[in-house]
């Protein structure tokens, strides 16, 4: 039987040693929470397990090769619990295994960087800006992989390594984020059709990066990676789906930071 987490009166529950998910997901911290929201726009019905590294986060700041260590333990952990399907939620991670390959897992995993490059092809764009970790920006994944699937597309990929503390913080508004969110933009170049989040913190920060881009299209990868998980878990009914929310870090201050987040983004 899962426990719940009776202090405080959130939505989600926390018993690391009882509970696990049809689906797990991954992230170094609270950018998961923007794949889990169109996940479960797509598979209400399904228990899910989302894991934060957050004794490890930012990743964007780390080694490749301490990078590759923490995605082999992360699948493992996911695999452990025995879930049907991985569906990553950490850009980073996938950079990773795009460019020395993916590690050992029992369960498929659901690459976003893919999910990504299917969302520019599906939308026709040719001039794409990629805003993401400086990790993610030097493993050159999101170049390599929009180039092999569609042919002359200009990609420009920007680092944004001020961004995910930010989120960490709480600080999704305010005009310190919204600087940091404009310096970031003035490294685009002016025209862009597109501009593609590379880190899943960043849609926390949209209506920041709506202020800087004015009408460039803002594509969020989550929306092509849910519906492959959906894709490949097929229609799924049931009654009682939960979401199960473990983090490597502090405890509370997790619960805290998701339950302010719900809040200030509805649909979270
Ligand atoms: N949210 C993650 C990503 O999509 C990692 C951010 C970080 O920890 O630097 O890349």
């Amino acid at each position: 039987m899962r426990s719940g987490n009776t202090r405080r009166s959130i939505p989600f529950r926390t018993n690391p040693l009882s509970d696990s998910g049809v689906i797990g997901l991954f992230d170094s911290g609270l950018g998961g929470l923007t794949v889990l929201r169109r996940v479960r726009e797509r598979l209400p019905l399904v228990d899910v397990l989302f894991f934060a590294d957050q004794a490890h986060v930012p990743y964007g700041d780390r080694t490749h090769e301490e990078l590759l260590r923490l995605l082999r333990a992360n699948l493992a952990r996911l695999d452990e619990r025995g879930v049907e399907v991985i569906v990553m939620a950490c850009n980073t991670s996938c950079a990773i295994a795009e460019r020395y390959g993916w590690p050992y897992s029992r369960a498929p995993v659901i690459d976003l960087i893919e999910s990504a490059a299917l969302a520019v092809e599906r939308a026709g764009f040719r001039r794409i800006g990629v805003v993401a970790t400086a990790a993610t920006v030097g493993a050159g994944s999101y170049g390599r992989t929009l180039r092999k699937r569609i042919a002359g597309i200009d990609v420009v990929e920007v680092p944004a390594p001020a961004l995910v503390p930010l989120v960490e913080a709480g600080m999704v508004t305010g005009a310190q984020t919204r600087a940091a969110v404009a310096e970031v933009c003035s490294h685009l170049p002016l025209d862009l059709e597109a501009l593609v989040y590379g880190c899943t913190h960043y849609p926390l920060l949209e209506e920041h990066f709506h202020a800087a881009l004015g009408g460039v299209a803002l594509i969020d990868p989550a929306v092509v990676q849910a519906q492959r998980a959906a894709d490949t878990l097929g229609d799924r009914t049931g009654g009682d789906a939960t979401t199960t929310y473990l983090t490597s870090g502090d405890e509370g201050a997790f619960h805290d930071a998701v339950a302010r987040l719900m809040a200030l983004a509805p649909g979270l």
